[in-house]
């Protein structure tokens, strides 16, 4: 079936972290100016659309994930104006912008919930979900997704309000009308500001059971909330009178955060019939099930590549012609890629950064790009919680190392120098002068010391870089169709270390193997293929085999009749 052409299936997306990117008054945060600043480096780059995370005002207990005021901008990062001006930039160098959207909770700062909290018969009462206590003790067993319990008992009221994330991300009551109502109005007022979308915040979680019933618990403490929280069928129908009565009247995009989420779920939220959303992201490749007595989820555990062959081919293929998929590989809750699934030593980082780069980019769906990552940017170690700034890893450590002493302290910071936050937190690494071009003051949370070697001005300088690599992939997607509607079809599924695919359109066969080993490995698919080579990491070939971490995709153009 022919693909429907749409402007978003043929972009490429940069996500920024507004307070990692750039600083442009020297308080070591940064901020809208600074974005602004760089608007050229990302023309540079080729993207065609900015993902802003959040630059609405809030108190910062999870860096601007907890709003207090969704159309105003935060103090650190500038002033509407600003905002203005980075929008206009942005458009007049051809590209696009695009806001989170994150609905599913407030910050309790927000003028709603102050006014929720007040008394049970407060008219903001029902804009978020308030429960009796049981037994004296929370209405369930449910976890946050930040450790400890998911409610908090409020002293106003002696009740306890529910908290998916930190206790000061109160949850929106979306089965609340007047709550829906009042996002849609907001999403209005950014949308005749001219932005370009939304990706929209733990969007699969906006839905909870009535029943509130306990989940089931692995430490015999706190029970999983997954199957009354995430994915409910509520969701699409929210999502459908999103689409009606805001999406659908402006040419704008839409990618939904859907933690969770399956492939059938998937097919509804980004229906091709464009009902809900244009796509969502999915973390079956990125976040791994397995779980430790001793620390839950966290464990330095990396997923395989038949792990993650095996899940991104069948996203692939089980969308094909039914649903669009966002690719992506690292973002501001991941860990580094290139630390995780590629090789961050000296000798094999550039080269795994772009073999893992080839492996997503040339997939069929649309890329994004997390600042950073087109450095080949890496985790960092971290020698002390107090060099910590993720809410979501200070909470762990309280609890696992502090309170249940269930994992020494030096562990569990082991375990955040492979899967915690602030490893994608770290500032962007410009160039090799003091703040790495950062900032002229103290940085917020401390520098990868690598940027002197790793930076932004060293690789556009060497055309051999990572940065130039993604440069010349993110070409490819804009001059060939075939890497944008190509059908997928998945090679040597079985093979030990190469991830191999072809796209097909027309008369157009794109090849693309990526060893993800960092010894040789066999392979053959090259071998007698007549075709002209659109890039690899490394310059020359041999038969029979791919060196480490080779990348390579050759496209052959066979005469249609
Ligand atoms: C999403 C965001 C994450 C945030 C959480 C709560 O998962 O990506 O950064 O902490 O939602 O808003
Ligand atoms: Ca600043």
């Amino acid at each position: 079936m022919e693909e429907r052409r749409a402007w978003w299936k043929e972009a490429v997306v940069y996500q920024i972290y507004p307070r990692s990117f750039a600083d442009s008054n020297g308080d070591g945060i940064g901020d809208l100016n600074g974005i602004t600043e760089h608007l050229p480096y990302l023309r540079t780059l080729g993207i065609d659309v900015i993902w802003l995370s959040p630059v609405y005002r809030s108190p910062n207990d999870d860096n601007g994930y907890d709003i207090s005021d969704y159309r105003e901008i935060m103090d650190e990062f500038g002033t509407m104006e600003d905002f203005d001006r980075l929008l206009a930039g942005a458009h007049e160098l051809g590209m696009r912008i695009i806001m989170d959207l994150v609905v599913n909770h407030t910050s309790d700062e927000h003028p709603w919930f102050v006014e929720s909290r007040k008394s049970a018969d407060s008219a903001f009462r029902d804009f978020y979900i308030w429960r009796e206590p049981a037994d004296g003790r929370a209405p369930n067993n449910w976890e946050s997704c930040f450790s400890g319990s998911a409610w908090e008992l409020d002293e106003a009221t002696g009740m306890y309000y529910l908290h998916c994330f930190s206790r000061k991300q109160p949850d929106l009551n979306w089965a609340n009308p007047e709550v829906r109502e009042a996002v849609y109005d907001m999403m209005e007022w950014w949308c005749r500001k001219g932005i370009d979308g939304f990706r929209m915040d733990a969007i699969s979680m906006i839905s909870k059971d009535p029943e509130y019933p306990d989940g089931i618990s692995a430490d015999g403490i706190y029970g999983d909330m997954t199957p009354y929280v995430y994915n409910r069928p509520e969701v699409h129908e929210y999502l459908r009178e999103m689409n009606r009565r805001v999406l659908s009247r402006y040419d704008i995009m839409t990618v939904g955060e859907a933690a969770r989420v399956k492939i059938d779920d998937a097919l509804r939220y980004a229906n091709s019939g464009g009902t809900e959303l244009d796509m969502v992201f999915q973390f079956e490749h990125v976040k791994s099930r397995v779980r430790d007595r001793r620390a839950g989820k966290w464990i330095t555990y990396a997923p395989t590549l038949p792990e993650v062959r095996e899940i991104l081919n069948r996203w692939q293929t089980e969308t094909e012609g039914k649903a669009w998929n966002a690719l992506f590989i690292d973002n501001h809750d991941l860990p580094r890629c290139v630390s995780r699934y590629g090789n961050d030593s000296e000798k094999w980082r550039a080269l795994s950064a772009k073999m893992l780069a080839t492996c997503i980019h040339m997939m069929k769906g649309t890329p994004y790009i997390y600042q950073g990552e087109e450095l080949g940017m890496t985790n960092r170690d971290w020698g002390s919680i107090d060099d910590c700034r993720d809410v979501e890893e200070i909470n762990a450590y309280r609890q696992y190392v502090e309170e249940r002493r269930s994992i020494s302290s030096a562990e569990m910071l082991k375990c955040f120098g492979e899967i915690g936050r602030d490893n994608a937190r770290t500032p962007m690494q410009w160039n090799a002068g003091p703040g790495a071009g950062f900032t002229e003051g103290t940085p917020w949370i401390g520098l990868n010391p690598n940027y002197t070697e790793i930076n932004a001005e060293r690789e556009m300088a060497d055309p051999d870089s990572v940065f130039h690599y993604y440069r010349r992939l993110i070409g490819l997607r804009h001059s060939l169709p075939v890497v944008v509607y190509g059908r997928f079809e998945a090679l040597l599924t079985d093979d030990p270390c190469v991830y191999a695919y072809r796209r097909i359109l027309d008369g157009s066969v794109m090849t693309v193997a990526c060893s993800w080993s960092e010894n040789p490995a066999a392979c053959t698919l090259f071998d007698g293929l007549e075709g002209r080579e659109l890039i690899s990491n490394y310059g020359s070939h041999l038969p029979g085999k791919l060196q480490p971490y080779e990348a390579r995709v050759i496209l052959e153009e066979i005469p249609q009749r």
